[in-house]
């Protein structure tokens, strides 16, 4: 599959669109002949600050929010200086099964990339990450709930994002290696961007652990679900579908489930998990916004319409979407309402979609309370 999905991608995609010789492209729909131009989609403000910043050091959740943790590695005892490029980083850390040690290898690797002009290179992944024998792995049916376990409500919680978390970091650097041999076609740009967002999901995973151990317990005291590797797996030879099923499905259900788990942490009386979990729903705008540039610019090569591309390739991977959706994040991260079934935005908010908007959430919140106290 990735010899078909090489010709459709040009060398530069900051470049001007280029036209294939109609045999080459003649058996896929993906024809570069049916080019139009589109619209340019609305970015998220904050991406080109977000790109351009320094390495997050603030890897620790002090008494009054992020900050930079005391004991930072030394670079002579970087594990990551023997890897030759940021694709062998990627390697190197989805080959790593401790979930602490992947997520220093992760910011480690990113300050690497940053500070000391690594290469892109090639590298193949493995075909599973890396994993510690706990938490066990059943299917979503299959997970109790906090009750039945015993648990209490914040710690179940916050345990469930910190598994979200690490995979979060896997499925980031996956995309690095995966796609690592197109690097030509994609640009540095691409790699850059996802080895960020693994940084970033390194750091969230350090602040659930953290958190997890002032509550009592550690990753891995509770089984977990394997569905988000799944759709990592469905979407390994077409970057297209992948970015569609990780960064503007998978990560977007982030932004919608953000603001009800931090009220449901609030209800509980845990500021400090709330606010923990609130930082990182701001965060995570960036990964969507990132999704939907580079979803962009790869259909614009391919000579797609976004939008229709984005709804074929999620019905040709069977990936559902559901909501109720956090329209106003999503509006943020530039996801157009009418890829996902919204109402398309003309111009400011009515009155009455906020209305709808926070009825839908109320409901939602109502559901899952009844299914958690159920
Ligand atoms: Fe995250
Ligand atoms: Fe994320």
């Amino acid at each position: 599959m990735f010899a078909v999905r090489r010709v459709l991608l040009a060398p530069r995609l900051s470049s001007p669109p280029i036209r294939l010789p109609p045999s080459r492209v003649g058996t896929t729909r993906w024809a570069f002949d049916s080019f139009s131009p589109q619209p340019t989609p609305r970015l998220w403000s904050g991406l080109q600050s977000w790109r351009e910043a320094p390495a997050n050091e603030r890897r620790t959740w002090g008494p009054d929010g992020p900050c930079q943790p005391t004991d930072l590695t030394r670079l002579d005892d970087d594990p990551t200086a023997s890897a030759a490029s940021l694709a062998e980083c990627a390697a190197l850390v989805l080959s790593t099964p401790d979930p602490l040690a992947k997520s220093s290898l992760s910011h480690l690797a990113y300050s690497r990339w940053r500070l000391h002009g690594l290469p892109v290179g090639v590298a193949r992944p493995p075909d599973r990450p890396a994993r510690p024998d706990r938490p066990i792995l059943v299917s979503p049916k299959e997970i109790p709930a906090h009750k039945s376990l015993g648990l209490p409500l914040n710690s179940y919680m916050l345990h469930n994002l910190a598994h979200v978390e690490l995979n979060a970091i896997d499925l980031a650097w996956d995309t690095v290696a995966r796609f690592s041999p197109f690097h030509e076609a994609l640009g540095d740009e691409f790699f850059s961007d996802f080895a960020r967002v693994a940084d970033d999901e390194s750091r969230h995973f350090a602040w659930c652990s953290q958190r997890l151990a002032e509550l009592g317990f550690s990753y891995g005291d509770m089984p977990a679900h394997n569905l988000l590797w799944r759709e990592c797996e469905k979407s390994s030879g077409d970057v297209a579908a992948r970015l569609a099923v990780i960064p503007l499905v998978q990560e977007a259900r982030g932004l919608d489930a953000g603001p009800r788990l931090v009220q449901k942490l609030v209800g509980f009386g845990d500021h400090r998990t709330s606010n923990i979990v609130a930082k990182i729903a701001e965060e995570e705008v960036a990964h969507v916004a990132v999704g939907v540039y580079w979803f962009n610019l790869v259909c614009q090569k391919m000579g797609r319409i976004p939008c229709a591309a984005f709804k074929d390739l999620l019905k040709e991977y069977n990936v559902e979407l559901k909501g109720p959706f956090n329209y106003s994040a999503r509006d943020e991260a530039g996801i157009p309402r009418d890829w996902y079934g919204g109402t398309p935005k003309w111009g400011a908010k009515s009155d009455l979609s906020e209305v709808h908007d926070r009825l839908a959430s109320i409901i939602a919140m109502e559901r899952e309370n009844s299914s958690l106290n159920g």
